[in-house]
């Protein structure tokens, strides 16, 4: 302590900082020196490598070799309204990431007027065709053309270009999630808000919506699945805008169903500690695997101030619960998260 103060001390008097720049500049070390030691904390402040806030907002990750990539609505102060923005973050273990870029800036590719929407962005990797196919939901500034929009890049940085958009299976589609199965099979989940929830097969090429697997009649934003020791696990939010609502998960032995009845996934009164589900992310380590319940604390009227809540799951034989955040190590070579001592 003797020795913070001293440096403080010293920043004050050669960079003329005051007492709050010396907190935030000591408070961005800790957690950068935090992230180091490979933890993760639900709902702090995530910094990228170079120190700036992870923008990846309603997002999905795939794991291509040894690297993951994050992609997500990048929602940064400053950007040019013109456009919308997908980021795109790598990262060998999960809790460290570089930010390669915003990669695709859109302009209005639809006519779609002012205030047009991009949202929650999912990358796909096709094997055979070897493109890097990138879904979002599109829409106007009343989320009245429920589409989804493609676009496609030859690498995992980009640059994405915009392809087409569509109404999946002819539906209307706002919220997407994305779902990759353990034998490489690529699902789009899609809400669709005169019937429920959609699991839909992609075409070979992903190019294109195939097929339903299942459609869920239960109205639910944030899609996410699970493929876990032989059970399918959905997860959803209910449909509150930007506000947090308790989340809920059901499972089925073929994604075809029948689906249980949805279930709560944490006390209903904590609204799922303030966050909302945009995906499950399956860790397969030496050891264990773990699932990540993978959330975003939206912050409306600061959206680039927006948080991730990221926890393991406890998960399995049918149930899934999530736990009080609070920080945890991650290994994904061995699968393992722990829990930490300290509560945040
Ligand atoms: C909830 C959705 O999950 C978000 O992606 C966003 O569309 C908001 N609604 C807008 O209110």
């Amino acid at each position: 302590m003797i020795k913070i103060e001293k440096l403080a001390g010293y920043m004050r008097e050669k960079y003329r900082f005051g007492w709050m720049g010396c907190i935030c500049i000591f408070s961005v070390c800790f957690q950068v020196q935090a992230q180091k030691a490979g933890i993760i904390h639900p709902g702090a402040a995530w910094p990228d490598q170079k120190g700036n806030p992870i923008q990846a907002h309603g997002g999905g990750i795939i794991k291509i070799g040894k690297n993951y990539y994050w992609y997500g609505e990048e929602r940064r102060q400053g950007l040019d309204s013109n456009y919308r923005y997908v980021s795109c973050y790598s990262s060998a273990d999960l809790v460290n990431w570089k930010f390669e870029g915003d990669v695709l800036q859109l302009s209005d590719p639809e006519n779609l007027g002012r205030h047009w929407v991009l949202e929650r962005p999912k990358v796909f990797y096709n094997r055979q065709t070897k493109k890097y196919v990138m879904y979002f939901h599109l829409d106007d500034a009343r989320y009245k053309l429920a589409r989804v929009g493609i676009a496609v890049s030859n690498t995992a940085t980009g640059n994405f270009k915009y392809v087409k958009s569509f109404r999946p299976l002819g539906h209307e589609s706002r919220d997407i999630g994305q779902f990759i199965d353990d034998d490489g099979a690529a699902y789009l989940v899609f809400e669709d808000r005169p019937n429920g929830f959609h699991i839909a097969k992609l075409s070979a090429d992903y190019m294109d919506v195939e097929r339903d697997m299942s459609l869920i009649p239960q109205h639910m934003e944030g899609g996410a699945i699970v493929h876990y020791k032989g059970l399918y696990y959905a997860i959803g939010s209910a449909l509150t805008g930007w506000n947090p609502n308790p989340n809920k998960y059901a499972i089925a032995k073929k994604l075809e169903g029948p689906w249980s009845p949805f279930e709560d996934i944490a006390p209903p009164a904590v609204k799922t500690y303030g966050a909302q589900s945009t995906m499950l992310l399956k860790i397969t380590g030496s050891k264990t695997t773990t699932v990540l319940f993978m959330g975003d604390q939206w912050k409306p009227k600061a959206q680039w101030d927006s948080r991730y809540l990221w926890m393991p799951l406890e998960i399995g034989n049918g149930k899934l619960w999530l736990p009080e955040p609070r920080s945890f190590s991650l290994n994904v070579k061995t699968g393992e998260a722990v829990l930490q001592k300290d509560r945040e």
